[in-house]
């Protein structure tokens, strides 16, 4: 949701804290704001607004350098989008600032007893509780002759906090210190030649440094220009550990396309090679995962799987589902984590918690293995980003290894995720009877997906550019598909509904017939996902269920398959391949086609309205 940063050293802290901050505003774009210490002043000074983190640039005067700033992007929960509301909040005396992501549950109590205590609000958020607690806490200590630095009374206001919290703190008197806290939201530190980097996520800070070292859950940090303590839930001075992260500052960048959408969709062949390499044995039929080596027996005896993730990450988890029953013949089941973690699921002995994320840090996820853990049940992960809370929270797990995804529509992570779930199929498959000649067949077809995907992107683009066009005025569009291809419908209709605001429904083909038909006209579209496959006769009756009440149909065919092309109205080539790995082909025109509808439409395609990269709240 919100990206937060923060810097100390003996860099150009205004600068730095902006620069990454713009890397993190798809987390969040409704206001952005920053606070920074004024040494020729001696006071704090900050900056808010509603237009961006380039405008910030603009309210505060360029020249000013600092060595202590702190930064946010916001997406609003708590008080409207103000400039009031924008963080950084602080104090009375405006001496204590505090950025923050997540939500401060108990704020309404904090701030009755402060509001009582003589404190002044002016925001209706709830992290405004936070800098006035701090203060509150200083004060009685300076007056009981206790100890009075920030970090003390940091320590203490986060034991008073319940909620989620990202958090970095600054304080005019104690301009040699920058505070870090995390509790369920992200945040990691940054080690640069001049200083410390605090961010939501490391895509922010590549430019600056690949040193990170990961905040667990209850870790306060307190930093200096030239040294770190990270202080752990019991208070205790724990030791800490430097990751090198693997992504290149170009990896984040957006390489001449206009949008990161589209580069991603672009980078989708290689990060498909990046998915798969060095995880097949196309010989033997295998798939090696190092990742769930340490859990490999528990793996092998386990009795039924469950596929836990949100959105997108979802839609892949259904394929997963329809994957692992057919080719591994183990029970699936497969939920929205947003429910799975309250419907008080029932474990049962051999119970596997799969859950599914590009980010890691999306909060209903991390919710759901947390909800399994305590019921000791495993759990394991896909997920795109190294060292992130669902990564580290899993017993264990197989990455994406597909660089940053950065455009809040999700195109690369959900080709990955998918070829993904077809290694674990093969893997769990082969030590559960699946034959040799199966697990060939799906490993030589999985090795070819990249070549075939790029294909789609070399002769698709320019026709689905018009077919976009042609359909510019459509206001609801119907996704259909069966089988493995039910999912793609939904992922087809998700895409177009976030990037273009258009209202789609994904629907599994065999249901239209149980009442969605009634809304099919001539102005209602339908696209069809119709692949040459087990189900394709019954596809092919659906285009014509659909022409028959005038409803124009946009399919999605197998190369060649000229009957397609005159029973619809517009078609969408894919090539041929083994009928569980045709949604990654099948999904490349869909997240094309939603593409161009919001380029046509004018709207900011890798920012959508109301929308953030990672959802880190419920
Ligand atoms: O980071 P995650 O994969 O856990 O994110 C899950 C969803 O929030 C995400 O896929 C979302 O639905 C995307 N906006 C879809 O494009």
């Amino acid at each position: 949701m919100c990206g937060i940063v923060g810097y100390i050293g003996k860099g150009d802290a205004v600068a730095i804290g902006l620069d990454c901050l713009k890397r993190l505003e798809y987390r969040g774009y409704d206001s952005a704001g920053i606070a920074f210490f004024d040494a020729e002043e001696n006071r704090v000074r900050s900056a808010k607004t509603l237009k961006g983190v380039a405008d910030l640039g603009r309210v505060i005067d360029e020249k000013k350098t600092s060595p202590v700033a702190i930064c946010h992007t916001r997406w609003a929960t708590h008080g409207g989008v103000s400039e009031i509301n924008a963080h950084p909040h602080g104090d009375c005396h405006g001496e204590i600032w505090v950025a923050h992501n997540g939500i401060i549950e108990n704020y309404k109590e904090l701030k009755k007893w402060l509001t009582a205590r003589g404190h002044t609000f002016v925001s209706e958020t709830d992290t405004e509780v936070v800098p006035h607690l701090i203060e509150e806490i200083i004060k009685g200590n300076k007056a009981r002759g206790g100890n009075p630095s920030l970090a003390h009374a940091v320590r203490e206001a986060l034991g008073q906090l319940k909620g989620a919290y990202g958090l970095v703190i600054m304080d005019k008197t104690h301009p040699e210190t920058l505070i870090a806290a995390r509790n369920f939201s992200p945040l990691l530190l940054g080690v640069t030649d001049s200083g410390y980097v605090v961010a939501s996520d490391a895509t922010a800070i590549l430019k600056h440094t690949n040193r990170v070292i990961y905040l667990d859950d209850g870790d306060m940090a307190v930093l200096t220009g030239t040294g770190h303590e990270v202080y752990d839930v019991g208070k205790n001075l724990r030791e800490t550990t430097e990751h090198t992260i693997e992504w290149s500052p170009e990896e984040a960048e957006k390489g001449g396309y206009p949008h990161f959408m589209l580069k991603e969709i672009f980078e989708e062949p290689d990060a498909l090679k990046n998915a798969i390499r060095g995880r097949l044995v196309p010989q033997e039929g295998l798939a090696k995962l190092g990742g769930l080596a340490d859990v490999e027996e528990r793996l092998r005896n386990a009795k039924r799987i469950l596929i836990v993730a949100c959105g997108t990450a979802y839609y892949a988890g259904k394929i997963g589902e329809y994957m692992l029953e057919e080719y591994a013949g183990i029970p699936v089941e497969v939920d929205v984590a947003s429910e799975f973690r309250y419907r008080k699921p029932v474990f049962q002995e051999g119970d596997v918690v799969l859950a599914i994320s590009q980010s890691g840090e999306t909060a209903d996820t991390a919710g759901a293995i947390r909800e399994a853990k305590e019921k000791g049940v495993l759990c394991v992960g896909i997920v795109n980003a190294v060292g992130s809370t669902i990564a580290r929270e899993t017993d264990a797990g197989v990455y994406a290894h597909i660089g940053p995804e950065i455009s809040v529509a999700s195109t690369k992570a959900f080709t990955a995720q998918v070829a993904i779930l077809a290694l674990f199929a093969v893997y769990i498959g082969r030590m559960r009877g699946m034959s040799l000649a199966t697990g060939k067949r799906v490993a030589e077809e999985l090795q070819k997906i990249p070549e075939l995907v790029a294909h789609i992107l070399e002769t698709q683009v320019e026709h689905i550019k018009e077919v976009a066009e042609k359909y510019r005025e459509a206001k609801n569009f119907m996704f259909l598909g069966r089988k493995y291809n039910y999912a793609v419908a939904l992922e087809g209709a998700l895409k177009l509904k976030e990037t273009a605001y258009v209202h789609a429904e994904g629907i599994s083909a065999g249901e239209i017939k149980h009442g969605p038909i009634a809304m099919i006209d001539k102005d209602f579209p339908a696209v069809v996902i119709a692949p040459k496959d087990s189900v394709y006769e019954k596809m092919a009756g659906t285009i014509a269920e659909v022409r028959a009440r005038e409803g124009r149909v946009i399919a999605i065919a197998t190369e060649g398959d000229e009957a397609l092309r005159e029973a619809a109205d517009d078609v969408f080539y894919i090539p041929k391949t083994l009928e569980m790995l045709t949604p990654i082909l099948a999904v490349i025109p869909l997240q094309l086609f939603a593409y161009y509808a919001a380029v046509l439409r004018g709207h900011n395609v890798d920012r959508p309205r109301n929308l953030a990269k990672s959802v880190t709240v419920e």
